[in-house]
């Protein structure tokens, strides 16, 4: 969560168990950074960086956590191009870079970034050829389920074909307060990839229900968004044990 999830705000999260952490996202060139700056305009939450600090900062927030746990950290990264993304995968401590196809912030979507890069298939295909093909950690694409114009399952596919590690899916469906399973189904029937599914996890039932229908793990944003977790994810992970060996 942008303007939230930094090093200081996961540490306080890690001893529930998580087994990897997302921080971000960063803006990391000129343009994305020129748009973060309109967007806390309009007094939403930003990390703003300047460009010739922006690998630094990243280097130390990620060594902040790795300093005290033994746990994933995965980097959200808003870029036009891939290079300041594949600059980033280079950081020793990092062990996923993620590719935000999510935003729908106007300042991001105008410039090709978040999640209007799905809207271009061919150009989305070959940022993540290039991404995939020069990246230092492992790789991780979030996506928006259900945007208008885009055909997730077709997204899903060419991320999954290119050999990315991680799918990230926020499988928001508009208009409700819940995940969209049957998306979630519909992309593990197409697809290998490990998918982190996100959306709408509250307790163990809404968990356990995004396992069910083929999420390979869940992410949790605005359930923890004060820093406590009010549910136990010891026996999310049993049951995700369970399941993947039926
Ligand atoms: C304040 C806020 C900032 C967010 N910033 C980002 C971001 O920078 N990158 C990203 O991929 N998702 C971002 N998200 C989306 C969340 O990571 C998550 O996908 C979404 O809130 C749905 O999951 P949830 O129902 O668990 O909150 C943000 C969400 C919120 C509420």
């Amino acid at each position: 969560m942008a303007g939230i999830t930094d090093s200081k705000f996961v540490k306080q999260l890690i001893p529930y168990g998580f087994d990897m952490v997302t921080i971000g996202g960063y803006n990391i060139d000129k343009e994305t950074i020129k748009a973060c700056e309109e967007i806390l305009k309009r007094d939403r939450k930003e990390f703003k960086i300047d460009e010739e600090d922006v690998i630094n900062h990243i280097e130390n927030e990620v060594n902040n956590i790795k300093k005290e746990f033994n746990i994933l950290v995965s980097v959200n990264l808003r870029a036009t191009t891939p290079d300041p993304i594949i600059e980033i995968s280079k950081i020793k401590n990092i062990d996923v870079i993620e590719l935000n196809a999510h935003c729908r912030q106007q300042e991001l979507t105008n410039i090709n970034c978040g999640q209007s890069m799905m809207k271009k298939p061919e150009y989305f295909e070959e940022f993540l050829k290039e991404l995939n093909k020069k990246s230092k950690s492992k790789t991780s694409v979030k996506i928006r389920a259900n945007v208008e114009g885009v055909d997730t399952i077709h997204i899903s596919k060419i991320i999954n074909d290119l050999n990315t590690d991680f799918l990230h899916l926020d499988c928001m469906k508009l208009g409700t307060s819940y995940g969209d399973l049957e998306i979630i189904k519909k992309i593990n029937k197409n697809t290998d990839i490990f998918i982190i599914g996100n959306n709408s996890i509250v307790d163990i039932k809404s968990a356990k229900d995004m396992l069910s229908v083929g999420a390979s793990g869940i992410s949790i944003a605005r359930a923890i968004m004060n820093g406590k977790l009010h549910f136990n994810l010891n026996e999310i992970k049993e049951y995700s044990k369970r399941i993947k060996s039926i």
